[in-house]
């Protein structure tokens, strides 16, 4: 703790919370290398909140605290958390500060967006929620892995197509498989690109989000965000059909139509096959009711897949809407079935594989 940490929560009343001992003094009662031995002991360093103060102490290579001094002598990931009032965050000092700890190698977070201090309004400069800041204790401590600096484009949920202004076709993807892959990729330090219809999960921090309604839109988007990628993971369920006509005026109860024509959408995957980058690696689901791994190995063929992710519909506890997926693996090399496990392992497994893909480019 800081001087400025102590004079918002105590140490006693910290160390009661924590349960861990609370170091706040540079000269500590017999021990003059406090700081040497926390910033060796440290794996990951974590700074929050980070005043506009601590900020330019640390831009300036001070060592006057515990903390400063202990943030020189550390080798490990450092993440900066800032918070403070909209303004004090937006002034060019403190725009400079945080540049400059950035070039320094040090993880500055940008502030959440939301209501500040003293009826301030809302601006940016909220402390992170935790579990933002554990996604990046997370990916810095994952850091060297194979994906790190990789780009990946991953699509997620359900999209919609509309039958007039108010409704619309759909289908039951909730976008838990697709959310679960871009969140591990983020944290394995990959460059994620989501691409999200509906989804019913939050989104994971860090990846940068394109939201789409339609087929159409989600098309477009991954024709864009492949050029410049290594690998995509289509894991969303775009829907294949959409209404021939969109009524312009809401559809009256009194009229309601016998029957929908329905038209297909593009197939996405098989749409980007001619005109996709040589190097990038293509990864598709196929979501089945019947002859599972006959039918995902004929749509590994036909869309020119590296390698497709077989799973069932209509099972508990797999496919839409379940927290955890039985899948199979399907590649040139062969099959690997998985067991039942949760999403984010199926994720992390699906990784692994991609890794291993990658390193082949
Ligand atoms: N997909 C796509 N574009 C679509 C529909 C699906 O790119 N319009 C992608 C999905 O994201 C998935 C893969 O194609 O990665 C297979 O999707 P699936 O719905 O299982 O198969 P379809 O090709 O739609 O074939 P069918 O509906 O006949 O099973």
């Amino acid at each position: 703790m800081t001087r400025g940490a102590q004079q918002f929560v105590g140490a006693v009343t910290f160390e009661g919370v924590t349960g861990r001992r609370v170091h706040s003094d540079l000269f500590e009662s017999g021990e003059a290398l406090a700081h040497i031995r926390l910033a060796r002991e440290a794996q990951v360093i974590v700074v929050a909140p980070a005043t506009a103060d601590f900020l330019a102490r640390a831009a300036h290579g001070r060592a006057d605290d515990l903390l400063s001094a202990m943030l020189l002598a550390a080798r490990c990931p450092v993440l900066i958390v800032p918070a403070m009032n909209d303004r004090m965050w937006s002034h060019r000092q403190t725009v400079l500060n945080a540049e400059h700890l950035r070039e320094l190698g040090y993880d500055v977070i940008e502030p959440a967006t939301g209501p500040l201090a003293f009826d301030e309004g809302e601006g940016p400069g909220r402390m992170p929620e935790p579990e933002a800041i554990a996604a990046h204790v997370e990916r810095a401590l994952r850091g060297g892995s194979a994906l790190a600096g990789k780009r990946l484009v991953v699509t997620a949920g359900s999209t919609r197509e509309a039958i007039d202004p108010v409704r619309f076709i759909s289908n039951h993807s909730t976008g838990r498989m697709g959310i679960a892959i871009a969140r591990a990729a983020w944290a394995r330090g990959a460059d994620v690109t989501l691409i999200k219809g509906a989804i019913e999960v939050p989104i994971p921090t860090g990846v940068h989000v394109v939201r789409v309604t339609s087929t159409a839109e989600m098309s477009s988007s991954v024709s864009v965000a492949i050029k410049n990628a290594d690998a995509l993971i289509m894991a969303a369920a775009p829907a294949d059909f959409r209404p021939a006509e969109v009524a312009a005026e809401k559809i009256k109860k009194a009229q309601a139509p016998s029957s929908i024509p329905l038209t297909a959408t593009t197939d996405i995957l098989a749409s980007i096959v001619a005109n996709r980058p040589a190097k990038l690696v293509t990864v598709g689901f196929a979501l089945e009711t019947q002859s599972v791994v006959e039918n995902a190995r004929a749509k590994l063929a036909a869309k020119q897949l590296d390698m497709i992710v077989a799973n069932r519909a209509g099972v508990a506890g797999e496919g839409f809407g379940a927290d955890t997926n039985r899948v199979t693996f399907l590649s040139a090399n062969g099959e690997e079935v998985l067991p039942l496990m949760s999403k984010d392992d199926v994720a992390e497994s699906l990784l692994d594989r991609i890794e291993v893909l990658l390193n082949g480019r």
